[in-house]
């Protein structure tokens, strides 16, 4: 399988200031590299981490409204760990096939996750075996 680009994939928003405050854009095909299909909130994390699961398909942007927190991308052949940080204005790309795991969130962290297709648990690899199987075993994307 073709492996996704490690490096961090962040999506710039645009950011409006003045003298009202921020406003934050993203649209589809624009900076967001895909049609959103579903958008969905993460607040009111506890200490335990979430996430551990990679999508077939599925391609989505996280943003942090608020706070902070980690997370961590696995392609199969290599990982690397980025800080999602309110302030920074910016999205994170988590393209199919990335195993990823959420963690370290501050109390008040508000993560919007923008995906490209609607709920789908048969999208879903929630063992870290099989992913590592698919990750490594599909044929070459052409
Ligand atoms: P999951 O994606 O596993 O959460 P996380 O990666 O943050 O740990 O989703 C948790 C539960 O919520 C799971 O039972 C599936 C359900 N769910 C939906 O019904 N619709 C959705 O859009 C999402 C993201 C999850």
């Amino acid at each position: 399988m073709k492996k996704v680009n490690l490096s961090p994939e962040r999506v710039t928003l645009k950011k409006l200031r003045d003298n009202r405050g921020i406003l934050i854009v993203a649209e589809a095909q624009k900076n967001i590299p895909f049609k959103i299909e579903r958008v969905y909130c993460l607040l009111e994390m506890q200490l335990k981490p979430r996430g551990f699961h990679a999508h077939k398909n599925l391609r989505q942007v996280m943003i942090c409204l608020s706070g902070s927190c980690k997370i961590l991308l696995d392609n199969g052949e290599s990982e690397r760990t980025e800080q999602l940080s309110y302030k920074t204005y910016d999205g994170l790309l988590i393209d199919k096939m990335v195993w990823h795991e959420m963690f370290a969130f501050t109390p008040d962290c508000i993560l919007l996750v923008l995906a490209s297709e609607q709920y789908d648990e048969s999208d879903y690899i929630r063992d870290y075996n099989e992913f590592l199987t698919r990750a490594n075993n599909e044929a070459p994307a052409i």
